[in-house]
C-alpha cells in the first residue's frame, strides 16, 4: 500500500495498556509509511496528548486499567465537537456489548485482536480518507458562507449608494458615516461583530431618499415647512423598502433607517422616541450622520469646521443626542477626521 504525502503525515495515536500491542501497531503503521505515529500505554495520558497534538486518528484499546477506552472516548468528545475525529477501537473477537457501547460513544470502526495487519492498515486508511473528505467539505462550506456574507455586504453597500446617488454621486457621505458608526460602536463597547454589523447596516440609513422628489431633495436653500414634511418621509420610505427583513443585518439596517432622526429629548421623528427608547444603533447613527452632514457642503449650506460641528454636538448632548455617546465621539474625533481625507468629496 503506497501512501500519498498527506496521508503519510497523518497524526495517529495508539492507546493500549499492553506494550506488546503498542509496539506491534507502531511497527506496522510506520512500516506502511506513516511518519507521525505516537503511542501510549497509559489511557489517562491519551486525552492530554490529543489536546497537544490534535490527532487525525486514534486507535484505542477498551479494556485498560485505571481508565477504560469508553471513558477516554467520553473525555475526547468535547475536544472535537466541530471536528471529525475517527476512533478505531481495538476489541476481542466476539465482544458484542463492547462494540455496541463503543459505537454509541462515537467509535467509527473496530479492529479485532489478534490483529490482522492488512486489516488494520486498510481500516486506518479508510478512516483517514473519510476524515480528509470531511475536512474538505467543511472548508468548502466555510468558503461559501463567507462568499454569501460578502454578497450581502456588497448588496447593502450598493443599495446605500443608490439611495445617495442623486445628492452625493460619489457616495462619500455614506462611507464616512458608516465608518464613524463602527468606530463609535467600538468605543461604546458593543464588540467587534456588532460594530461590524452596524458599519454594514448603516450604509442603508437614507435608502428612502430614493422616493423623495428632486425639487425637494436637490433644492438649493432652505426647505419650506411643507417641503420639510416631504423630506422627512424618507424615513418611512426606508421602512417600507426594508420591511419584513429576513436577515439580522437587514433587521439592523431597518432599525437604523427608522431611528436615525429620533432625538434624545423625544423631539425627533418619526416616532418621537426619547432616551434609551431609541435603539443604541440609531443613537450612534444620529451622531455620525449629523457630524458628517455639518462638516460637508450641502446645496443649502457651506461646510462647518470640525470645531464648530463638535461644539454643536456638545451643545446638543442630552437634547438631540445621547450625552454619553457624544463624549465617546469626541474621543474618536481624530479618527473620524481622518476619514474625511480617505473619503473626500
Ligand atoms: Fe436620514
Ligand atoms: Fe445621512
Amino acid at each position: 500500500m503506497t501512501l500519498d504525502p498527506i496521508s503519510r503525515s497523518a497524526r495517529i495515536l495508539v492507546v493500549d495498556d499492553e506494550p506488546a500491542n503498542v509496539t506491534l501497531l507502531n511497527a506496522v503503521l510506520t512500516g506502511a509509511g506513516y511518519t507521525a505515529v505516537r503511542c501510549c500505554t497509559d489511557p489517562r495520558e491519551a486525552v492530554r496528548l490529543h489536546q497537544d497534538n490534535r490527532f487525525d486518528l486514534i486507535l484505542l484499546d477498551i479494556r485498560m486499567p485505571g481508565m477504560d477506552g469508553f471513558a477516554v472516548m467520553e473525555r475526547l468528545a468535547p475536544l472535537h465537537k466541530d471536528d471529525f475525529l475517527p476512533v478505531i477501537v481495538l476489541t476481542a473477537q466476539d465482544d458484542r456489548e463492547t462494540r455496541r457501547r463503543a459505537l454509541s460513544l462515537g467509535a467509527r470502526d473496530f479492529v479485532t485482536k489478534p490483529f490482522s495487519m492488512d486489516e488494520v492498515l486498510l481500516r486506518v486508511r479508510n478512516e483517514l480518507e473519510v476524515r480528509a473528505l470531511h475536512q474538505s467539505l467543511e472548508e468548502r462550506v466555510r468558503a461559501r458562507t463567507q462568499e454569501l456574507l460578502q454578497t450581502q455586504h456588497e448588496v447593502l453597500r450598493r443599495l446605500g449608494r443608490a439611495g445617495e446617488y442623486r445628492d452625493n454621486e460619489t457616495g462619500t457621505h455614506v462611507m464616512r458615516m458608516a465608518h464613524s458608526c463602527r468606530l463609535l460602536a467600538l468605543a461604546a463597547g458593543l464588540g467587534k461583530t456588532h460594530a461590524e454589523n452596524i458599519f454594514q447596516a448603516s450604509q442603508m440609513h437614507d435608502i428612502g431618499k430614493i422616493g423623495i422628489p428632486d425639487s425637494v431633495l436637490l433644492k438649493p436653500g432652505r426647505l419650506e415647512a411643507d417641503e420639510w414634511e416631504i423630506m422627512k418621509r424618507h424615513v418611512a420610505i426606508s421602512g417600507e423598502i426594508l420591511s419584513n427583513p429576513t436577515s439580522e443585518l437587514l433587521k439592523l439596517a431597518r432599525v437604523i433607517a427608522l431611528t436615525h432622526h429620533e432625538k434624545y429629548d423625544g423631539s425627533g421623528y418619526p416616532k418621537g422616541l426619547a432616551g434609551d427608547e431609541i435603539p443604541i444603533e440609531g443613537r450612534i447613527a444620529a451622531i455620525c450622520d449629523v457630524f458628517d452632514a455639518l462638516t460637508s457642503e450641502r446645496p443649502y449650506k457651506s461646510a462647518w469646521t470640525v470645531d464648530e460641528a463638535m461644539t454643536f454636538l456638545r451643545t446638543n448632548a442630552g437634547i438631540m443626542h445621547d450625552p454619553r455617546l457624544v463624549t465617546l465621539f469626541e474621543g474618536i474625533l481624530p479618527k473620524v477626521v481622518a476619514l474625511r481625507e480617505r473619503f473626500a468629496d
